[in-house]
């Protein structure tokens, strides 16, 4: 990826990964990402915000090759993982000079990873600023986004705000700034739901801060580049909110088809009384999608068969899943069937405990569906358009 302009002598100067389908080997990825890094050249020192993955480290130094810097001042590291720290140790041995710019947990993580000398650092904490001239940078410390170190880096005059994975999108693109908000909009939410979910406390108090600054650009680590910073933190105040939608999300599934036929029912029990269902089946669905479904809806119903008295594997990993990310979902309830045990609701309940959630009773039949089971489910249905009405206006 050359080297593109933000503002003058300011440039992002990482690497598109179009290629990529899986992060971590635990998040998908159907639109590729990028691993963004910005070079600041002020008039009288360098500095670069980030780095690339390690295996991009070669497009990063062609790209500073190019924009003819033999002098790098600063590396501003805002978080230590891999894919915004992995270039450092090559950036040292090109650009011995430099030296990391980041906080005290941050250095102590880096460390850890690479084989980094401390006189390599200089430690900033929340509001020292960093002179490069004519240009001055502001750090902001901002843990839980979505690791302990991570920061926030502001450059003052030029109002644009560096907040590396805070606010980004996993979206390969060639566009340097955000022109097709309905597909950033769904990247940002699958990437907001697998990513930054579990810490939406922290998320607000993070957005608070950014209200106090004047911010003309969003600068994130991964996706395209905000001109219009409302229109992602506008989307963040409110997926990060209380806020819920009047919608069940239904990961189920059915291994002799008695879970299939209630989920099928329930599903259109559900459409009947005007809420919006998503079912997933678990043997095929993407679990981004899954994440991003729990991002707003008031209920998650998991449908699911006895295995050995407990819940099909897969259903275990959608719940363990769930409970991980900690969506704001209000009501939780089950579905099962079993031939001659069934424990799993139990089973259930004790891997959503971090979930603030009311359980509404569940529904289980023994063998196929019978008509007795129909009316729990139009029940449990009832219960939910009723407990839907409580709460969303
Ligand atoms: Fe994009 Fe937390 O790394």
């Amino acid at each position: 990826m050359p080297a593109r302009e933000i503002l003058p002598h300011i440039y992002q100067v990482g690497s598109i990964d179009w290629d990529i389908r899986m992060f971590d080997e635990l998040i998908p990825l159907p639109d590729g990402t990028s691993y963004n890094s910005y070079l600041i050249r002020g008039s009288k020192k360098t500095a670069l915000i980030d780095t690339v993955d390690i295996r991009k480290t070669g497009e990063l130094l062609a790209n500073l090759e190019k924009a003819a810097i033999t002098t790098l001042d600063y590396i501003i590291a805002n978080h230590a993982e891999q894919d915004h720290a992995g270039t450092i140790p090559e950036l040292l041995q090109l650009y011995p000079e430099a030296k990391i710019v980041t906080n005290t947990k941050c250095q102590a993580l880096l460390m850890n990873f690479m084989s980094l000398q401390e006189s390599k650092f200089k430690v900033v904490g929340n509001g020292d600023t960093l002179s490069l001239g004519d240009k001055v940078l502001e750090f902001i410390i901002t843990p839980w986004v979505h690791w302990p170190e991570t920061m926030f880096t502001y450059l003052r005059k030029d109002k644009i705000l560096f907040p590396c994975d805070f606010l980004g999108s996993h979206f390969a693109t060639s566009d340097l700034f955000v022109r097709d908000k309905a597909a950033i909009y769904l990247a940002a939410k699958r990437y907001y739901a697998q990513i930054m979910m579990p810490f939406r406390p922290t998320l607000k108090k993070h957005l608070n801060l950014i209200e106090d600054l004047e911010i003309d650009i969003i600068a994130p680590s991964h996706g395209p580049v905000y001109d219009d910073p409302a229109f992602i933190t506008d989307l963040y105040k409110d997926w990060s909110s209380e806020t819920v939608k009047n919608e069940v999300v239904l990961p189920y599934i059915s291994m002799h088809g008695s879970t299939a036929v209630m989920v099928d029912y329930f599903t259109g029990a559900l459409m009947e009384r005007g809420i919006a269902v998503k079912p997933f089946n678990l043997t095929k669905t993407d679990t981004g999608e899954l994440a991003m479904a729990l991002v707003d809806a008031a209920t998650v119903v998991i449908a699911t068969p006895a295995v050995l008295t407990g819940a099909h594997p897969a259903v275990v990993s959608a719940a363990y899943l769930t409970n991980a990310l900690r969506p704001k979902t209000k009501f939780i309830s089950i579905i099962s069937s079993y031939g001659w045990g069934c424990r799993l609701e139990e089973q259930l309940k004790g891997m959503l405990g971090n979930l603030k959630t009311e359980f509404l009773d569940p529904v289980t039949v023994k063998g196929f569906p019978k008509k007795e089971t129909f009316v729990s489910l139009d029940q449990l249905a009832d219960k939910i358009l009723l407990k839907h009405k409580n709460i969303i206006k």
